[in-house]
């Protein structure tokens, strides 16, 4: 155990317009040869142009614009070849899938081999080319984290390290203006899980030294993940409802952008490692997976929480006018249920074609989540089960 905290976020810049300042910030590091890369759909979009036109002429680039969403590791491994590792940094423009496909071919174009080689917490051995994140979607906070994830062998694995951490992002939300409903909705969800897990996850004074900072809940992680549950609460549903309400899309910038940088440095817990086993399972988004595995994992969660749900429901209370006067942690997991319907976010697994007899299996992915599941509230044990079981 460790009594010391570490907080180590990179630089970032914020805001309508801040995508402006793109140029001055390549520039000042030194960075000339630039590898961009994105999606198809953000190349169609007009996004891609938008970010590169300025860089033109000054800046030495090339373009990788077929990062697929939610990468296999298969997907990046293939790549490497393809691009040699003469860059000066990598260039990471799209939703998490983007910027985590960047971090994680900036990781074998430096050290070579394969993901698999690297999988798990502090396993990357020594700095790589640099990464330098513009978030097009506001939800995964991967512009601001240590992490890259993938699919591998049917399962969602990830790497993590310090190394990994963009050098610098720039979050504009005017690249979010044109995001679609339901991309908004389901990024906006993940960022929402990553706010109330960060919140309430285990102290850090209980959680065993970390080779990396998934330390547990602590004073700096805290205040983040409170400031990022309010701008997200106060703004996801009407960024959902209309793409062009200015002021809830960078709600959901500032929101997603600080729960990013509060969960980087505590950890999560059980919804994550229930959604990244369910996602290995069904093909549908990570935000689709986290709303159907929400209830099961806080209820089993929900002794260990009940202070922090409080705190929660109050907070809620605040911002809506038919929460006032709630404020019971009980009242926080309704108030979560009724999001997740008004929504039309799946409310648990089977909804998403899993049956009964598949909570083993469910319960068998969960346990290879430990970067997830060493920082959750309450330690796992034997009646994770039946909690399983009853929620799916
Ligand atoms: N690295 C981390 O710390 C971390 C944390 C949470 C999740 N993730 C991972 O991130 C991925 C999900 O990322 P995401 O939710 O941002 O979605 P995404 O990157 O998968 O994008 C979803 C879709 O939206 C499109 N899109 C993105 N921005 C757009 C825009 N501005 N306008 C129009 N279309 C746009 C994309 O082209 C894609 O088709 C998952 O693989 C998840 O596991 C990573
Ligand atoms: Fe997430």
């Amino acid at each position: 155990m460790s009594q010391l905290i570490a907080f180590s976020p990179s630089p970032s810049l914020l805001g309508f317009g801040a995508l402006s300042r793109l140029p001055e910030v390549l520039k000042e590091r030194g960075f000339r040869r630039i590898l961009v890369v994105t999606d198809p759909q953000i190349a169609s979009s007009g996004i891609l142009q938008k970010v590169i036109r300025p860089l033109k002429g000054t800046l030495d680039l090339e373009v990788l614009d077929t990062a697929p969403t939610e990468p296999r590791s298969g997907d990046v491994e293939k790549e490497k070849e393809r691009f040699g590792a003469h860059f000066d940094a990598l260039l990471g423009l799209g939703g998490g899938s983007a910027m985590d496909f960047a971090k994680a071919l900036s990781l074998v174009m430096a050290h070579g081999g394969s993901l698999r080689d690297y999988l798990g917490e502090g396993k990357v051995p020594g700095p790589t080319t640099p990464v330098v994140c513009v978030p097009t979607t506001s939800g995964t906070g991967s512009q601001s984290t240590q992490t890259t994830v993938f699919t591998l062998e049917g399962i969602k694995r990830g790497v993590s390290s310090e190394y990994l951490r963009p050098v610098f992002s720039i979050v504009d939300p005017e690249l979010t203006m044109e995001l679609p409903a339901v991309v908004t909705r389901n990024a906006g969800y993940d960022a929402l899980i990553h706010a109330v897990e960060s919140f309430v996850a285990c102290p850090y004074s209980r959680v065993p030294d970390r080779p990396i900072l998934y330390q547990g809940s602590n004073p700096f992680s805290r205040g983040l993940a409170l400031e990022a549950f309010r701008h997200i609460w106060r703004s996801y549903r009407w960024a959902v409802k209309d793409g062009q309400d200015r002021e809830a899309r960078l709600g959901m910038s500032v929101g997603s952008h600080l729960a990013g940088i509060a969960f980087s440095h505590s950890g999560l817990g059980l919804v994550h490692a229930l959604a990244s086993a369910l996602g290995g399972m069904v093909d549908a988004p990570h935000g689709v997976c986290l709303a159907a595995c929400t209830h099961m994992g806080l209820r089993y969660n929900f002794e260990a929480c009940k202070k922090d749900f409080s705190f929660l429901s109050a907070t809620v209370a605040e911002i809506d006018e038919t929460s006032r006067g709630r404020d019971s942690a009980e009242s926080f997991l309704v108030d979560l249920q009724r999001l997740i319907v008004e929504l039309g976010l799946p409310s648990k697994p089977s909804e998403l074609g899993l049956k009964k007899e598949d909570g083993k299996k469910l319960l068998d992915g969960v346990l290879i989540q430990t970067r997830r599941t060493k920082t959750n509230p309450r330690p796992l044990d034997h009646e994770l089960i039946s909690f399983i079981e009853d929620g799916l």
